[in-house]
């Protein structure tokens, strides 16, 4: 029985990448991979599988839970499609601890699959740059982290009309719920702040009032939660998302406990002064590993809402693979967003950095229009080794019996900047 009918369109959430698609996506990464290399950085890699419970341990619920792509296998093993990179990185560590020399300065730019509800910004399937440093303590590893950062945003032309950087501490976050009596409310709070810019103000302190029991596939709220009745700690929350008056002041009054943000806040708008970087306590990152510094950056074009990056401290992901506790930090970044944001900007088609870098990839294509087939024999023997040898690619006509003219247009309508006839 023959079956027909099949769709001819990817799988919901995944794109396909034509040739002209691809060009785009190896520029970006392509220039992630330069840059990074010219930092001094490794490149790694892993397998899409993965042990689904790593994630449902250390991911969150939703990366772990209600986003993971996981099945049984015929083994009955446990397995996902990776959601994410750094539990993988973190397994690669710990199986090599001992010979590794450290700090590890690691990148590496996986496909990752989530099982979101597809839109713009987000898709089932992303490539993301992962860039990660373990084994360096606090304060220097933040500042290494921005540099990489900047550093690879400015390899792509791009400055602080574009793009702004924010970043946040978790601990000092707790420090300032403690302060004000909020630490019950923590898990709320952090949930609202995490959404905070997606939303209104008034939606945002509704939420906090009495927290809506909600029931869609990526809800993660438990619908037991209480709401926040004191007007002063809603006062309190107010100001410090506006970040104006004495509840933001006592936030910044305690981020001086933290000596890495001092080091940040000093060295940065000397070290990057292209760079628009700011403490927001609105930062909390959805990912339950970090555990202290987080860091995320914002498209300034409306019509690319979505973070364009996302990473932060994480301690103590290492445990579950019984190392050592170690240093880590690390930041994801995702092509679709990039793609997005480079195209809305006009820094990608029409700009001189991502033409170069076109030419360079493509090198010159030059079309060789045969009489007969008994020409071929000269072709391969003579002209391809010398186009080779030219560094130029080659593409043969074999429409023999079409005029010279119209096989002349056909080749240079593919893009071929010299066309030959062979006798
Ligand atoms: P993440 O914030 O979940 O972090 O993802 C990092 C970036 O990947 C996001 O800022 C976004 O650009 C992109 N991204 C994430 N999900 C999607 C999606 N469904 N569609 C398109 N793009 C997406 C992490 O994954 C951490 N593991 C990053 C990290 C590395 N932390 C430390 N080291």
């Amino acid at each position: 029985m023959t079956v027909t009918g099949f769709p001819t369109n990817p799988y919901k959430g995944t794109r396909d990448f034509y040739p002209e698609d691809l060009i785009k996506r190896d520029y970006i990464f392509d220039t992630w991979r330069q840059t990074l290399v010219e930092l001094g950085f490794s490149q790694y890699e892993t397998s899409l599988l993965e042990n689904a419970d790593i994630y449902i341990a250390k991911s969150g619920s939703e990366l772990g839970g209600s986003q993971l792509y996981n099945f049984k296998d015929k083994g009955d093993r446990f397995v996902a499609l990776r959601p994410e990179q750094t539990p993988s990185l973190a397994r690669l560590v710990a199986a090599r601890y001992k010979q590794l020399r450290f700090p590890l300065r690691w990148f590496s730019i996986p496909n990752c699959f989530r099982y979101e509800r597809p839109q713009k910004g987000r898709l089932r399937e992303h490539w993301q740059l992962n860039v990660d440093i373990l084994g360096l303590e606090a304060g220097a590893a933040e500042l290494e982290l921005i540099n990489v950062l900047a550093s690879v945003y400015k390899a792509f032309g791009v400055d602080k009309n574009h793009f702004k950087l924010m970043y946040n501490h978790r601990r000092l976050l707790d420090d300032w719920l403690e302060d004000y009596d909020l630490t019950a409310h923590k898990e709320l709070v952090y949930r609202v702040l995490d959404d905070w810019f997606k939303k209104s103000l008034d939606e945002n302190i509704s939420e906090l009032r009495s927290p809506a029991t909600r029931g869609n596939e990526t809800d993660n709220s438990n619908s037991n939660e209480v709401g926040i009745a004191d007007n002063d700690q809603i006062q309190a929350l107010i100001e410090l998302t506006s970040q104006t008056g004495p509840a933001f002041d006592k936030y910044l009054h305690l981020s001086q406990n933290y000596p890495e943000i001092d080091l940040l806040q000093k060295l940065t708008p000397k070290l990057h002064p292209t760079l628009e970087f700011e403490l927001n306590p609105c930062i909390i990152r959805g990912i339950a590993y970090y555990t202290g510094f987080v860091v995320e950056a914002f498209d300034k074009h409306p019509g690319n809402p979505r973070a364009l990056n996302g990473g932060g401290r994480y301690d103590n992901l290492m445990e579950i693979f019984d190392a050592p506790p170690t240093p880590a930090i690390g930041f994801g970044m995702g092509d679709v967003t990039m793609l997005s944001f480079l195209e809305n900007w006009g820094l990608l088609e029409g700009c001189e950095q991502f033409e170069n870098w076109a030419l360079l990839r493509q090198p010159i294509r030059v079309g060789l229009l045969p009489k007969t087939p008994a020409n071929l024999e000269k072709i391969y023997l003579d002209i391809i080794p010398n186009l080779r040898n030219l560094g130029k690619t080659w593409e043969i006509d074999y429409d023999y019996h079409r005029s010279p003219n119209k096989r002349y247009e056909s080749m240079k309508k593919k893009g071929c900047a010299e066309v030959i006839e062979i006798f």
